[in-house]
Protein backbone atom coordinates (compact mmCIF):
# COMPACT_ATOMS: atom_id res chain seq x y z
CA UNK A 1 0.00 0.00 0.00
CA UNK A 2 1.41 3.53 -0.72
CA UNK A 3 0.19 6.59 0.55
CA UNK A 4 -0.51 10.26 -1.81
CA UNK A 5 -1.33 13.02 -1.76
CA UNK A 6 -3.88 15.07 -4.08
CA UNK A 7 -6.30 18.06 -3.95
CA UNK A 8 -9.75 17.73 -3.84
CA UNK A 9 -12.05 20.15 -5.59
CA UNK A 10 -15.48 21.33 -4.14
CA UNK A 11 -16.62 18.79 -6.10
CA UNK A 12 -15.05 15.94 -4.91
CA UNK A 13 -15.48 16.98 -1.34
CA UNK A 14 -19.38 16.95 -2.25
CA UNK A 15 -18.96 13.88 -3.48
CA UNK A 16 -16.69 12.32 -0.70
CA UNK A 17 -18.12 14.10 2.30
CA UNK A 18 -19.35 11.30 4.32
CA UNK A 19 -15.96 9.68 4.23
CA UNK A 20 -13.95 12.54 5.05
CA UNK A 21 -16.37 13.66 7.97
CA UNK A 22 -15.44 10.09 9.12
CA UNK A 23 -12.29 10.49 9.09
CA UNK A 24 -12.54 13.70 10.90
CA UNK A 25 -14.78 12.02 13.50
CA UNK A 26 -12.60 8.78 14.10
CA UNK A 27 -9.65 11.09 14.40
CA UNK A 28 -11.07 13.75 16.83
CA UNK A 29 -12.81 10.73 18.60
CA UNK A 30 -16.31 12.66 18.63
CA UNK A 31 -19.12 10.39 19.14
CA UNK A 32 -21.17 8.78 16.16
CA UNK A 33 -23.91 11.11 14.36
CA UNK A 34 -20.98 14.48 14.97
CA UNK A 35 -20.81 14.03 11.24
CA UNK A 36 -24.52 15.01 10.64
CA UNK A 37 -24.14 18.20 12.98
CA UNK A 38 -20.84 19.22 10.69
CA UNK A 39 -21.89 18.17 6.93
CA UNK A 40 -23.95 21.40 6.13
CA UNK A 41 -20.98 23.78 7.21
CA UNK A 42 -17.99 21.63 5.55
CA UNK A 43 -20.09 21.82 2.12
CA UNK A 44 -20.26 25.87 2.94
CA UNK A 45 -16.93 26.50 3.54
CA UNK A 46 -15.89 24.96 0.08
CA UNK A 47 -17.73 28.14 -1.49
CA UNK A 48 -15.40 30.44 0.81
CA UNK A 49 -12.89 32.79 -1.13
CA UNK A 50 -9.27 30.84 -1.22
CA UNK A 51 -10.67 27.43 -0.03
CA UNK A 52 -8.47 24.55 -0.76
CA UNK A 53 -8.35 21.30 0.58
CA UNK A 54 -6.28 18.22 0.40
CA UNK A 55 -6.15 14.70 0.76
CA UNK A 56 -4.17 11.13 1.50
CA UNK A 57 -5.14 8.17 -0.26
CA UNK A 58 -4.07 5.06 0.03
CA UNK A 59 -3.70 2.87 -3.04
CA UNK A 60 -2.55 -1.17 -3.51
CA UNK A 61 0.56 0.18 -5.51
CA UNK A 62 4.02 0.09 -4.55
CA UNK A 63 5.59 3.70 -4.78
CA UNK A 64 5.52 6.38 -4.19
CA UNK A 65 5.62 6.45 -0.59
CA UNK A 66 6.02 9.24 1.75
CA UNK A 67 7.65 12.12 1.86
CA UNK A 68 7.85 12.21 -1.90
CA UNK A 69 4.26 11.25 -1.78
CA UNK A 70 2.58 12.81 -5.05
CA UNK A 71 5.36 13.20 -7.00
CA UNK A 72 4.89 12.35 -10.57
CA UNK A 73 0.97 11.77 -9.49
CA UNK A 74 -1.90 13.05 -11.70
CA UNK A 75 -4.15 14.69 -9.42
CA UNK A 76 -7.32 13.73 -11.89
CA UNK A 77 -6.44 10.30 -11.76
CA UNK A 78 -9.75 8.65 -10.89
CA UNK A 79 -8.23 6.21 -9.35
CA UNK A 80 -6.85 8.42 -6.36
CA UNK A 81 -10.13 10.37 -6.51
CA UNK A 82 -11.90 7.32 -5.92
CA UNK A 83 -9.22 5.43 -3.19
CA UNK A 84 -9.81 5.13 0.72
CA UNK A 85 -9.29 8.38 2.32
CA UNK A 86 -6.20 8.46 5.24
CA UNK A 87 -6.27 11.76 6.27
CA UNK A 88 -8.26 15.39 4.60
CA UNK A 89 -6.74 18.73 5.72
CA UNK A 90 -8.45 22.15 4.03
CA UNK A 91 -8.87 26.12 4.79
CA UNK A 92 -9.89 28.92 3.26
CA UNK A 93 -8.62 32.95 3.33
CA UNK A 94 -10.30 34.49 6.64
CA UNK A 95 -12.88 37.62 5.93
CA UNK A 96 -14.60 39.50 8.63
CA UNK A 97 -17.96 38.19 7.97
CA UNK A 98 -16.66 35.09 9.04
CA UNK A 99 -17.68 34.00 12.71
CA UNK A 100 -14.32 32.48 13.90
CA UNK A 101 -12.90 35.43 12.87
CA UNK A 102 -14.81 37.52 14.65
CA UNK A 103 -14.25 34.91 17.98
CA UNK A 104 -10.74 35.16 17.48
CA UNK A 105 -10.96 39.63 17.09
CA UNK A 106 -12.85 39.56 20.59
CA UNK A 107 -10.23 37.07 22.30
CA UNK A 108 -7.60 39.68 20.62
CA UNK A 109 -9.05 42.49 22.43
CA UNK A 110 -9.98 40.59 25.98
CA UNK A 111 -5.97 39.51 26.14
CA UNK A 112 -5.26 43.41 25.36
CA UNK A 113 -4.06 43.63 21.64
CA UNK A 114 -4.02 47.05 20.73
CA UNK A 115 -6.38 47.98 17.28
CA UNK A 116 -3.39 48.04 14.62
CA UNK A 117 -1.73 44.54 15.43
CA UNK A 118 -5.35 43.36 15.35
CA UNK A 119 -5.95 45.04 11.95
CA UNK A 120 -2.59 43.56 10.88
CA UNK A 121 -3.07 39.80 12.26
CA UNK A 122 -6.78 39.56 10.53
CA UNK A 123 -5.86 41.73 7.14
CA UNK A 124 -4.29 38.69 5.50
CA UNK A 125 -4.47 34.83 7.00
CA UNK A 126 -5.42 31.69 6.04
CA UNK A 127 -7.62 29.95 8.66
CA UNK A 128 -6.07 26.35 8.40
CA UNK A 129 -9.49 25.00 9.80
CA UNK A 130 -9.97 21.31 9.69
CA UNK A 131 -6.63 18.67 9.28
CA UNK A 132 -7.44 14.76 10.26
CA UNK A 133 -5.86 11.85 10.11
CA UNK A 134 -7.11 8.51 10.30
CA UNK A 135 -5.88 6.79 13.83
CA UNK A 136 -4.64 3.60 11.71
CA UNK A 137 -2.57 6.06 9.65
CA UNK A 138 -1.25 8.68 12.44
CA UNK A 139 2.18 8.73 13.58
CA UNK A 140 4.08 8.67 10.17
CA UNK A 141 4.29 11.97 8.54
CA UNK A 142 0.98 12.48 6.75
CA UNK A 143 -0.26 14.68 8.91
CA UNK A 144 2.58 17.07 7.96
CA UNK A 145 3.06 16.22 4.35
CA UNK A 146 -1.00 17.21 4.01
CA UNK A 147 -0.06 20.66 6.15
CA UNK A 148 2.93 21.34 3.80
CA UNK A 149 1.17 20.82 0.85
CA UNK A 150 -2.02 22.71 1.85
CA UNK A 151 0.21 25.75 2.41
CA UNK A 152 2.34 25.70 -0.36
CA UNK A 153 2.17 28.84 -2.55
CA UNK A 154 -0.65 30.70 -0.69
CA UNK A 155 -0.99 34.08 -1.29
CA UNK A 156 -2.14 35.35 2.49
CA UNK A 157 1.04 36.61 4.64
CA UNK A 158 0.21 34.51 7.19
CA UNK A 159 -1.86 30.91 9.00
CA UNK A 160 -3.59 31.00 11.71
CA UNK A 161 -5.28 27.86 13.58
CA UNK A 162 -7.18 26.68 16.88
CA UNK A 163 -6.89 23.62 18.24
CA UNK A 164 -8.05 22.16 21.98
CA UNK A 165 -5.61 23.22 24.76
CA UNK A 166 -4.17 19.85 26.00
CA UNK A 167 -2.01 19.61 29.26
CA UNK A 168 1.93 20.07 28.37
CA UNK A 169 1.20 20.33 24.69
CA UNK A 170 1.28 16.27 24.98
CA UNK A 171 -1.02 15.93 21.44
CA UNK A 172 0.50 14.95 17.84
CA UNK A 173 -1.71 17.87 17.26
CA UNK A 174 0.16 20.18 19.24
CA UNK A 175 3.92 18.46 18.62
CA UNK A 176 3.25 19.12 14.65
CA UNK A 177 2.38 22.44 14.99
CA UNK A 178 5.35 23.59 17.12
CA UNK A 179 7.11 21.62 14.82
CA UNK A 180 5.92 23.42 12.09
CA UNK A 181 7.12 26.74 13.94
CA UNK A 182 3.42 28.12 15.20
CA UNK A 183 3.57 30.47 18.13
CA UNK A 184 0.70 31.42 20.39
CA UNK A 185 -1.46 34.10 19.68
CA UNK A 186 -3.98 33.61 22.42
CA UNK A 187 -3.62 31.20 24.79
CA UNK A 188 -6.59 29.54 26.89
CA UNK A 189 -9.66 31.26 24.95
CA UNK A 190 -13.11 29.87 25.15
CA UNK A 191 -15.14 30.03 21.50
CA UNK A 192 -18.77 31.14 22.45
CA UNK A 193 -20.71 27.75 22.79
CA UNK A 194 -17.88 26.07 23.23
CA UNK A 195 -16.80 24.89 27.23
CA UNK A 196 -13.46 23.63 26.12
CA UNK A 197 -10.70 26.11 26.38
CA UNK A 198 -8.36 26.45 22.60
CA UNK A 199 -4.90 27.79 21.53
CA UNK A 200 -5.15 30.20 18.78
CA UNK A 201 -2.10 29.65 16.89
CA UNK A 202 -0.42 31.08 13.68
CA UNK A 203 3.30 31.67 11.93
CA UNK A 204 3.72 33.69 9.04
CA UNK A 205 3.99 32.23 5.68
CA UNK A 206 5.46 30.59 3.34
CA UNK A 207 6.33 27.76 5.62
C1 LIG B 1 -2.67 15.89 14.56
C2 LIG B 1 -2.56 14.99 13.33
C3 LIG B 1 -3.28 15.64 12.17
C4 LIG B 1 -1.06 14.83 12.99
O1 LIG B 1 -0.93 13.96 11.89
P1 LIG B 1 0.09 12.72 11.95
O2 LIG B 1 0.25 12.21 10.58
O3 LIG B 1 -0.38 11.77 13.00
O4 LIG B 1 1.38 13.42 12.54
P2 LIG B 1 2.76 13.95 11.92
O5 LIG B 1 2.70 14.38 10.52
O6 LIG B 1 3.20 14.94 12.94
O7 LIG B 1 3.65 12.72 11.99
C5 LIG B 1 3.74 11.99 13.18
C6 LIG B 1 5.06 11.34 13.29
O8 LIG B 1 5.51 10.84 12.05
C7 LIG B 1 6.91 11.13 11.92
N1 LIG B 1 7.23 11.32 10.52
C8 LIG B 1 7.46 12.49 9.88
N2 LIG B 1 7.77 12.26 8.60
C9 LIG B 1 7.71 10.92 8.43
C10 LIG B 1 7.92 10.06 7.31
N3 LIG B 1 8.27 10.54 6.10
N4 LIG B 1 7.76 8.74 7.49
C11 LIG B 1 7.42 8.25 8.70
N5 LIG B 1 7.21 9.01 9.79
C12 LIG B 1 7.37 10.33 9.65
C13 LIG B 1 7.09 12.41 12.67
O9 LIG B 1 8.42 12.52 13.14
C14 LIG B 1 6.12 12.29 13.79
O10 LIG B 1 6.70 11.64 14.89
P3 LIG B 1 6.17 11.93 16.36
O11 LIG B 1 4.66 11.84 16.35
O12 LIG B 1 6.81 10.85 17.15
O13 LIG B 1 6.65 13.32 16.67
C15 LIG B 1 -3.16 13.59 13.59
O14 LIG B 1 -2.42 12.94 14.58
C16 LIG B 1 -4.63 13.64 13.96
O15 LIG B 1 -5.49 13.58 13.10
N6 LIG B 1 -4.91 13.73 15.28
C17 LIG B 1 -6.28 13.75 15.78
C18 LIG B 1 -7.06 14.91 15.25
C19 LIG B 1 -6.43 16.23 15.60
O16 LIG B 1 -5.96 16.45 16.71
N7 LIG B 1 -6.45 17.14 14.62
C20 LIG B 1 -5.96 18.48 14.80
C21 LIG B 1 -7.02 19.25 15.49
S1 LIG B 1 -6.59 20.94 15.61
Amino acid sequence: MATYLIDLSPDDMKRRLPEALRVYVDAMRYPRGTEDQRAALWLEHTRRAGWKCVAAVELNSPAPTLPEAGAGVVPTSSDLLDAPLQGIAYGYRGAPDQWWQQQVISGLQRIGTGPDRIAELMASYFELTELHIDPRAQGRGIGEALTRRLLTGRPESHVLLSTPEIYGEANRAWQLYRRLGFTDVIRGYHFAGDPRPFAILGRPLPL
